[in-house]
């Protein structure tokens, strides 16, 4: 056989439940962005899944080249590569899931809102090839400013009428395993085995990691409190800086980006009590959207979960989060209403 880098080729794989060569069954899943940073990385760790069964890559440049090289490693799923516009429905088409990191990254002294003005136009084209092509797919969002490219994803599936807000996520996963991977210094333990929920939204003082919730149990002093709640919320300009001009968060953002995607697909499959932060349509606070502990199943965030007992320190944290997002989700709303 020829390697599988028909561009746009039909596919015998069209069912939800379908065999890949092995025999194993899975999901199809595309990535659109997938010649980029975090593409990349998230194509490879994707086709390591061994819950996809059909790995659709997309993108505007290089599709190809990536394409043919995922597609030499020995594990089940199929791989395809799609190339420009021309090719987006059939990339799309028959998809369960579909995660974007299309779009461009922050350099140093950019907040993530300046990426709005490039970013919003390529979300919403390839929102409009999903509402067309796999409108009951689960859309993970990457994308930034993810505050506002989620709000524009639900205003574009809606104008086509097909929005179902139970499917479509924003991915604050790398909020996640960054506040895993800071608190679990501070404490001196392992990072598998802490868990701290960070609800809000993906930028700034959006990001609110809830330090009185962590799992297991424990206590901060005031000082560990704001520096712990400072380096997750300025986590992805740490890196930004680090990256000098050269791109944002790419790796750590495949490994999050793949956790919480292969927690979607347990939830499809069926699993009971798989639970993770996502930035979701929400009724958790007076915003239209809101990021916090979700239950993922068969039709996406089934359960969106309240916050909890939240201390002083977090309800004024809290405050500040809702005043930014409530901007942020409004510019993404107006974008595709006016
Ligand atoms: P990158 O520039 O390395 O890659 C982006 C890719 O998108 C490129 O390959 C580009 O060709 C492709 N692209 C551009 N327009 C497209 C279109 N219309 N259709 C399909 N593909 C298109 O950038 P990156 O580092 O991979 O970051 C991608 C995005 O993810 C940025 O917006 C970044 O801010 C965001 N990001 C989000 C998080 C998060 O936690 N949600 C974390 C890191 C980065
Ligand atoms: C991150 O948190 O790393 C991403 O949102 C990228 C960025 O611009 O910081």
């Amino acid at each position: 056989n020829p390697p599988n880098l028909q561009m746009g080729e039909g596919s015998v794989l069209e069912r939800s439940s379908c065999r890949a060569k092995g025999g194993a069954p899975g999901f199809k899943v595309a990535i659109l962005g997938a010649a980029g940073g975090i593409g990349q990385p998230l194509a490879m760790l994707m086709k390591m899944n061994p819950l996809v069964s059909v790995l659709h890559l997309y993108d505007v440049v290089n599709a190809p080249g990536v394409t043919a090289d995922i597609s030499h490693m020995d594990t089940g799923a199929v791989v395809r590569g799609f190339l420009g516009q021309s090719e987006l429905e059939a990339a799309l088409t028959g998809m369960d899931l579909v995660i974007i990191p299309a779009g461009i990254p922050r350099k140093p002294g950019m907040t993530r809102d300046d990426l709005f003005k490039i970013n919003a136009g390529i979300v919403r084209t390839l929102c409009e090839g999903i509402a067309k092509c796999c409108p009951n797919a689960i859309v993970n969002l990457i994308s930034n400013p993810v505050n506002s490219t989620v709000p524009i994803a639900a205003e574009v599936f809606k104008k086509a009428g097909t929005y179902d807000p139970k499917k479509l996520l924003g991915v604050t996963s790398l909020d996640v395993v960054r506040a895993n991977t800071f608190v679990a210094e501070v404490l001196g333990l392992d990072p598998r085995e802490v868990d701290v929920p960070v609800v809000g939204g993906h930028a700034g003082v959006t990001i609110l990691p809830l330090l009185s919730q962590v799992k297991p149990p424990c206590s901060f002093t005031q000082e560990e409190t704001e520096y712990l709640t400072k380096r997750i919320q300025d986590g992805g300009t740490e890196v930004v800086e680090a990256k000098k001009g050269a791109g944002s968060a790419t790796l750590s953002m495949a490994y999050a980006a793949v956790k919480f995607a292969d927690a979607c697909l347990k939830g499809l499959r069926g699993d009971a009590g798989v639970v993770a932060c996502a930035f979701v349509a929400s009724q958790v606070t007076e915003l239209p959207f809101f990021a916090s502990k979700v239950r993922l199943g068969r039709t996406g965030a089934e359960e969106v979960y309240q916050l909890g007992p939240l201390n002083e320190y977090e309800r004024i944290g809290l405050v500040k989060a809702k005043k930014e997002l409530a901007e942020s989700i409004q510019k993404g709303v107006s974008f595709i209403r006016n």
